[in-house]
């Protein structure tokens, strides 16, 4: 474990937080992440209105060339699975949430290293909701 001199790798740094809202956006398009972390930690928040039923959304982190092999997938888990697949390439899932909802999940880091991609995985979401998740020194 890596010591940071003046405490900047506090855990506010490895305890991420993106925003949604009733659009096909996240509120951020790239996320780092230092690997001397050991663990992230991902919160979504939905700060939308709609249930998760017609704009839900989750986050999803995947290796970037996995994107569209992952999303297909997505598609045959379906609703009860958070249309999130059981599969070795989901490195992270969040479950799905609707509006005025939050999910976390725990990003283990030991293994990853560079860039990755982010996505939502609700149906017709993923093809423009996603975003760059980087796991940097
Ligand atoms: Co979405």
């Amino acid at each position: 474990m890596k010591t940071v001199a003046g405490g900047a790798a506090a855990s506010g740094d490895c305890a991420l937080s993106v925003e949604v809202g009733d659009t096909l956006a996240y509120n951020v398009k790239a996320l780092s992440v230092p690997k001397s972390c050991g663990t992230a930690t991902v919160t979504l928040t939905h700060t939308g209105k709609m249930p998760k039923t017609t704009m839900g959304h989750n986050w999803v982190l995947v290796a970037n060339s996995d994107v569209q092999t992952v999303a297909n997938a997505s598609l045959k888990a379906g609703a009860d699975n958070n249309y999130v697949p059981s599969d070795e390439r989901v490195i992270a899932a969040t479950t799905l949430v609707g509006g005025g909802e939050s999910a976390t999940v725990e990003v283990s880091l030991a293994d990853l290293d560079g860039a990755y991609t982010f996505m939502c995985t609700f149906p017709g979401h993923w093809a423009v909701m996603k975003g760059t998740f980087t796991v940097g020194s």
